[in-house]
């Protein structure tokens, strides 16, 4: 079968969308619409596209923190007090905590920022961001920021390099910029649901070098992938 992208974007937001559906369903229906017109709309309008996924991003992580919160707040969602809960979360009860994703005292990094990375971190890395056990939710980084170097779900700010502001961890964590790392950990404990990988570990380290190379490749620049 001929490999056609289009198909596979669907195929991945179709995929998220069931999850959510799986995770809350209270909120399902809003990223359906989403989904929908996404689907509808295209390559024409691909910038229209890049938007609503930032949108279908920030459902989910609000979806995906919720979760993690509890199953009291679950189930209350499930029983349709999503809307009370959407607004609780708006007006900061999401907020993260910031040890969880913030650089620790005399970590320091066994990545450089700078790219240069080995060979072998980044492949390792690449295998990490399709590893659907790293989440406690099912979703992988590429359930979200998509595959086959179709970079998605990184709002414009990801065309700079790290460290840099983004808007994630400025709301929930109050970090005004981040390095890849600290961006991982981040991802891990909110969207992904999860506890944060091991500062200085395999996985954090490869997982950020990788990072590293898909944030030159989302800015047009020359990268390692
Ligand atoms: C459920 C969806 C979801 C999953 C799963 C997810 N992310 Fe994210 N990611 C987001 C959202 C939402 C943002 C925030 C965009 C913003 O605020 O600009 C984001 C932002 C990022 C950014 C920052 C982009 C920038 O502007 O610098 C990086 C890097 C990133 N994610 C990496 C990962 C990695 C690595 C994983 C897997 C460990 C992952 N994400 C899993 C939704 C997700």
């Amino acid at each position: 079968m001929p490999y056609n992208k289009d198909d596979k974007r669907r195929q991945l937001l179709g995929c998220l969308s069931r999850r959510l559906a799986y995770t809350a369903p209270a909120l399902a229906l809003a990223v359906g619409g989403v989904v929908a017109l996404q689907a509808t709309a295209g390559d024409a309008v691909s910038q229209a596209g890049k938007l609503a996924m930032t949108e279908l991003s920030e459902e989910t992580f609000l979806l995906a923190s919720t979760h993690a919160e509890g199953g009291a707040e679950a189930e209350a969602e499930a029983e349709g007090e999503a809307e009370g809960e959407a607004e609780g979360e708006a007006e900061g009860e999401a907020e993260g905590d910031v040890s969880d994703v913030q650089r620790p005292e005399g970590y320091s990094p066994a990545y450089s920022e700078e790219g240069d990375n080995e060979a072998e971190l980044l492949a390792r890395g690449e295998e990490l961001y399709y590893d659907t056990t790293l989440s406690s939710n099912g979703l992988s980084c590429a359930s979200c920021h998509g595959s086959d170097g179709n970079d998605q779900g990184y709002a414009a700010t990801f065309e700079q390099p790290f460290p840099h502001q983004v808007a994630m961890a400025e709301n929930q964590f109050g970090m005004a910029q981040v390095h890849a790392d600290e961006m991982v950990q981040i991802c891990m404990v909110a969207p992904m649901a999860a506890e944060p990988l091991e500062w200085g570990g395999d996985k954090l380290t490869s997982l950020a070098a990788y990072m590293v190379e898909v944030q030159r490749r989302f800015a047009g620049e020359p990268h390692d992938l």
